[in-house]
């Protein structure tokens, strides 16, 4: 096999609760991970030596800073491999958005070098080498539609199913840097216990499973979102005019995008337009996947 063609979802977080800081100076976390329809597309091709990324998307980088280049290199120290590789990223996923595109394309390329190489790494080292890349990279993956991340968001449990429910996702013109987010975070009050918690994640789970978005909607707490919101007070005013008529609504990750689920494609189409018309702000809809 010379060349590989894969898609590289993106994710949103249902619910992001910020328990502490760590020791390594990340945040411990517990987060519920859900793929969604949108994705990149990634075209690798073997080549004998170097490395190329192309990508027409004017703020990606293609250069050591792009996630692809790091997951590349990663797999060269990690196996010793010589042969080259370069890749065409057609980009979909909104930049700095908090839907993991980077951390997706991460994933894609450890995926994509392991069967075009055929370098027989096992889905341990895979994960271990995702870890090294980001916290977000592990969830990719794994081919699970829903997965409890724990510990800085890497440590994973897949759930079981996949619910076949709308999204609509407001975007943003400016994404926002994760770390920043996470650096401007206040110290967190005295919140629900973890056993709390941890039913809190299974119940949007359960509510999920059984479409019942009212029960899902209380529970899609994101702490991240008072941090992000000082940065950008218009996703305040996306989330407050949502919620009046679309309660199952959140912040995604570390933001901007705000995403909202529906049973009702029709609906969600005409709350999309309805958002561009009253923000100005562009949309995508699609579904769980
Ligand atoms: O792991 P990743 O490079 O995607 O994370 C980006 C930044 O977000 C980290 O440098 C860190 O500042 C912050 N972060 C954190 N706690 C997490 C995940 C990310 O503080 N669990």
């Amino acid at each position: 096999m010379n060349s590989l063609t894969l898609e590289s979802p993106a994710k949103i977080n249902l619910c992001l609760y910020v328990l502490g800081k760590r020791p390594d100076g990340y945040h411990e976390l517990l987060t519920l991970f859900q793929r969604i329809s949108l994705r990149d597309r990634v075209r690798f091709r073997r080549t004998r030596s170097g490395f190329r990324l192309q990508c027409r998307h004017p703020l990606v980088p293609c250069d050591s800073r792009n996630l692809i280049e790091k997951a590349w290199r990663l797999v060269q120290s990690r196996t010793g491999l010589r042969g080259g590789m370069e890749v065409i990223l057609d980009k979909r996923i909104p930049v700095a958005g908090g839907l993991g595109g980077g951390s997706s394309n991460a994933a894609t390329t450890l995926l994509a070098a392991n069967r075009l190489f055929g370098l027989r790494l096992s889905q341990p080292d895979l994960m271990e080498m995702g870890r090294k890349l980001g916290a977000d990279v592990p969830f990719f993956l794994l081919e699970t539609s829903r997965a409890i991340g724990r510990g800085r968001g890497d440590e994973l449990q897949p759930l079981a199913g996949a619910t076949k429910l709308s999204v609509l996702l407001t975007l943003f013109s400016s994404g926002i840097s994760t770390k920043s987010v996470f650096e401007s975070l206040s110290r967190p009050a005295l919140g629900p216990t973890l056993t709390k918690l941890n039913c809190d994640i299974i119940m949007i789970s359960v509510f999920l499973a059984s479409k019942d978005l009212k029960g899902c909607s209380t529970l899609l707490r994101n702490d991240l979102f008072k941090a992000a919101h000082r940065m950008k007070p218009e996703i305040g005013r996306v989330l407050s005019f949502l919620r009046n008529s679309r309660p199952a609504s959140a912040m995604s990750g570390s933001g901007p995008t705000v995403f909202s689920l529906a049973a009702n494609r029709v609906e969600t189409e005409a709350a999309a337009s309805e958002i561009s018309r009253k923000f100005g702000l562009a949309t995508w809809v699609g579904s769980l996947y």
